[in-house]
């Protein structure tokens, strides 16, 4: 557990970075640090490694007050990454992996051989390992960053806006990434981003900074976004906060509905109703609709085929009411394709029912 208590920083020129924090990362969690520019992300985040002293305060790792812990050995058990990665230029991937554990007295050997096995583990391709960092893409340098902090296997992940130099797509994948490795590692992780949407994500909880350096709530992602301590936190969340809180809205009660269906050996032949019919592969699984009330219907045999457009997004088992909305409104026919677990369909779902499910959940 990493803890702040009654903390300050008030740095030489007057400013204060840090106005009387206090809060708990529960062991095995991932705390988002997220708000707008200079209110003492960086600063708090660093306070748990000495790379800041505070002012005045406390700050707690593993029960143990950081102050009397030499730094050295407190960094060896605390990995760190940051955006742009910060990897090393004149070494080579492979070498940038494996620094820590060699600093912790592993040898050369040993840790490179080791670092193979993570550079695979954060989704990257051995042939990289003999690369300089200057030879790949933003996307693999932010992974490599990552797994030179995972490599000495630390306890402690602190991330200070490590996806922010790479695209949305790339981030996406990356934020996946992160889900991914925590749900095996059980990291203590403190995160930092201006992106709230990267915050509701990957948190167990959120820590929202308001100007001053003052925390303004500490909540659960779903919890945040339905019942913002203040303005502040409003005008953080943003415009989206409504459609966001449909992500913690669990659809396993949604109903799936029949939906017109032909296989896609029996095109040709099919006598189609004047809706949209979703058009189903031999294994079950779906290929796209055909709207049997417009052109389609004046086609036959090959042509009709040829007029067979994208499903959408699936829904699938486990997802939440966002996905089952995304379902349906990423349609043409404006019912998402919901599938089991294999893959095959199982019926359709209804932008009506999502929205008929939200009322109930809040009602309940
Ligand atoms: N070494 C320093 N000396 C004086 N002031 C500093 C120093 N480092 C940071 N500050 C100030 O402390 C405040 C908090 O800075 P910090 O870097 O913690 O903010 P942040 O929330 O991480 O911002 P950003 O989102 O831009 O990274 C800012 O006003 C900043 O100018
Ligand atoms: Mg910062």
């Amino acid at each position: 557990m990493i803890s702040f208590e009654d903390v300050y920083q008030v740095y030489a020129d007057g400013t204060v970075a840090v106005d009387n924090l206090n809060l708990e990362v529960p062991e095995g969690t991932l705390t988002v640090f997220v708000g707008p520019s200079g209110c003492g992300k960086t600063t708090s985040m660093r306070m748990i490694n000495r790379m800041v002293e505070p002012t005045s305060g406390t700050v707690k790792v593993a029960g143990a007050d950081v102050a009397g812990v030499d730094p050295v050995q407190l960094r060896l058990g605390i990995g760190y990454v940051i955006q742009g990665a910060g990897l090393m230029p004149h070494q080579r991937v492979i070498d940038n992996v494996a620094t820590v554990p060699v600093l912790k007295g592993q040898s050369r050997r040993a840790a490179r051989t080791a670092a193979y096995g993570v550079l695979e583990r954060v989704g990257l391709d051995a042939k990289l390992a003999g690369r300089y960092p200057a030879q790949l893409s933003g996307g693999e340098q932010q992974r490599v960053g990552v797994a030179r902090a995972l490599a000495a296997d630390p306890p402690i992940l602190l991330m200070d806006e490590p996806f922010s130099a790479v695209d949305s797509i790339v981030r996406h994948e990356l934020q996946g990434e992160i889900l991914r490795l925590q749900a095996e590692l059980h990291k203590t992780i403190v995160f930092v981003t201006h992106d709230i949407d990267e915050a509701v994500r990957l948190a167990d909880r959120v820590a929202v900074f308001g100007p001053g350096g003052s925390l303004q709530q500490y909540e659960e992602p779903g919890r945040l976004l339905s019942r913002p301590a203040n303005d502040f936190v409003s005008r953080m969340i943003g415009a989206g906060r409504g459609y966001r809180c449909l992500q913690f809205l669990d659809a396993t009660q949604l109903p799936v509905r029949g939906i017109d269906q032909v296989a896609e050996s029996a095109i040709a032949d099919a006598q189609l109703r004047d809706t949209w019919t979703l058009v189903v592969k031999a294994d079950g699984a779906p290929l796209g609709w055909i709207d049997a009330s417009g052109v389609a219907k004046h086609r036959s045999g090959a042509s009709l085929r040829d007029s067979v457009t994208s499903v959408g997004s699936l829904f699938r088992p486990g997802a939440n009411l966002s996905q089952a909305l995304d379902a349906a409104l990423s349609s043409p026919a404006t019912i998402g394709v919901a599938v089991d677990t294999a893959g095959k369909v199982i019926g359709g779902v209804h932008a009506g029912d999502v929205l008929a499910m939200v009322e109930s959940q809040r009602q309940g």
